[in-house]
């Protein structure tokens, strides 16, 4: 933490669901930022930290609870801006020394704000309300009824009098409303000037990530060698490269082929990184065993298990190859590491036991290379741009670990992984020439275990029927289907049926998530 360049903000988690938003804003406005729970920000750490502002975000309790959350008042002695937003605001107010009341009315939703006095020349202000008032959104059942010392109004709404607040001499401010989120407009210019007024100068760029990513792989791994398990996504990917241009040959990749990928997609990973970037790879070509496991094998659930252990199980084989391997590189993303802050515990149902190789580093004795873990999805594809990564391939959409075993319900066989394959491609190919690829976050085929009846030519068919998804998402939590024209939809299916023997029915699947899945399994 210590040993970094840019300037950082700390972003204190009191919960809420959006706390992620500030850090992308944040991001968006170059500046480096870390959420962290309010429950692990101490002394220590504070000081380890150093940051050179500090947000306290919202969160669903209220400070009038007893035992709710508060920050360590530390971050009020620190001589850097602070800004606090609904709940922060609130637990501001309580540990400064204002007031905080329940039992008003409670306020969700749209609402619109108004620099106070003479306060629309507030540097946090700067370029806002140039039609008098900005719209944004509030969330809040308790609200701040005396003032802290030191602070004054200088925002207000109909029905929050004090929704910006700020002592100007210690720049600490705080907002009832939340600045993070879409409805707020102006939201994101409103963070962008605090961080400037906090003196931030937007200095997280991609090429000064690089360098510095690089020097502290370097500094990590010394002479020792590093493992990379490559899945031909982008995340593993942009590791491999990143890692790769800081130790050179000490890296080995391992790419295993389950027999479940899509057409031509194990040459092409192949060929990238062994003849492109000149990355010592092992191809790990396990189709026999994983096609010969998963036979009569059906069940969702049991597929997904036996692809995770056989994979964890073949990776350690070659990884043992590989003498003084002492590092496993992984392309972990910063959504991954954040740890989120429950008030109510209880572990969430699990849906679908996603696949991945997270068990494999205790079990094999290996550290962890995790150069991606400050990063959001979107600025690794910028840092696999800045690596000079092909844009088709920064642009891929996500397949998942368990591939093609999880698009063909019931049982997996070879013929008809060999028919889903050929429909895949035709799909894909239509949504290129269409150029609807980067409108959609997911598209692929699923082979249906049903076989219809058609006719083509004079002749009967008896054949596989498949089913077409396309979605868009913003992060696959939530998901639409894609509004294709009939059009479109008409010449794709006469292309996959007459071009791809052993499919004489095609369906769009038009289920949203919720209630439905992306996967079909
Ligand atoms: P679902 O089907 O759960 O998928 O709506 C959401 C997103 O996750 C991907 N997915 C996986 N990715 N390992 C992965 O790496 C998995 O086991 C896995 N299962 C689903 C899916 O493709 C979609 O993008």
């Amino acid at each position: 933490m210590s040993d970094q360049i840019h300037d950082r903000l700390l972003i204190i988690d009191f919960g809420s669901q959006v706390t992620q938003l500030i850090a992308r804003r944040l991001r968006e406005a170059n500046v480096y930022c870390e959420i962290h729970p309010f429950n692990t920000v101490d002394d220590a750490f504070l000081q380890r930290f150093a940051p050179k502002a500090v947000i306290l975000s919202g969160g669903p309790a209220s400070v009038l609870d007893t035992g709710s959350p508060r920050a360590p008042q530390t971050v009020f002695e620190l001589g850097v801006p602070v800004l606090g937003i609904c709940y922060g605001q609130q637990v501001m107010m309580e540990q400064l020394g204002g007031k905080v009341e329940g039992g008003h009315h409670r306020e969700f939703g749209r609402a619109f704000v108004q620099p106070s006095g003479a306060h629309t020349a507030n540097q946090i202000f700067r370029g806002l309300f140039t039609e008098g008032r900005e719209e944004v959104w509030m969330s809040h059942g308790d609200r701040v009824t005396a003032l802290a010392p030191g602070f004054e109004i200088i925002g207000t709404s109909p029905g929050s009098p004090m929704a910006i607040i700020a002592d100007t001499e210690r720049n600490f401010y705080a907002v009832q409303f939340h600045p993070e989120v879409h409805h707020t407009p102006s939201g994101r210019q409103m963070l962008q000037n605090f961080t400037r007024l906090a003196g931030f100068t937007g200095d997280w760029t991609m090429a000064a990530y690089r360098e510095e990513a690089i020097r502290k792989i370097r500094d990590q791994v010394g002479d020792a060698k590093v493992i990379c398990g490559l899945s031909g996504g982008v995340d593993s990917s942009v590791a491999a490269v990143l890692i790769h241009e800081a130790i050179g040959d000490q890296l080995t990749c391992v790419f295993v082929d389950h027999g479940l990928l899509r057409l031509n997609e194990a040459d092409e990973v192949v060929t990238m990184f062994r003849d492109h970037y000149n990355i010592p790879l092992i191809h790990a070509d396990e189709a026999d065993l994983f096609l010969g496991e998963l036979e009569g094998v059906s069940e969702p659930e049991t597929k997904r298990k036996t692809i995770g252990r056989l994979f964890i199980d073949v990776f350690q084989k070659h990884a043992n190859d590989i003498e003084g391997a002492a590092f496993l590189a992984q392309g972990t993303l910063y959504p991954d590491v954040i740890e989120s802050v429950s008030f109510a515990g209880g572990p969430s149902v699990t849906i679908k036991s996603h696949h991945n190789v997270g068990g494999l580093p205790e079990k094999m004795g290996l550290k962890l290379v995790e150069p991606l873990r400050e990063l959001f999805k979107d600025e690794v594809r910028a840092l696999g741009r800045e690596l000079g990564l092909p844009a088709s391939f920064i642009g891929r959409h996500p397949f998942p670990g368990p591939g093609l075993a999880i698009r063909c319900p019931g049982e997996i066989t070879r013929e008809k992984l060999e028919i889903l394959r050929k429909a895949d491609a035709v799909f894909i190919d239509q949504i290129r020439k269409h150029g609807l690829y980067d409108e959609i976050w997911q598209a692929f085929v699923a082979i249906l275990p049903v076989r219809t009846v058609g006719v083509m030519g004079d002749g009967r068919t008896y054949d596989f029927a498949c089913a077409l998804r396309a979605v868009t998402s913003v992060d696959g939590m939530t998901a639409d289907y894609y509004p294709f024209s009939h059009e479109f939809l008409g010449e794709t299916a006469t292309r996959i049926v007459g071009e791809v023997n052993g499919i004489n029915r095609v369906t769009y699947d038009i289920t949203s998530k919720p209630p439905g899945t992306i996967e079909w399994e």
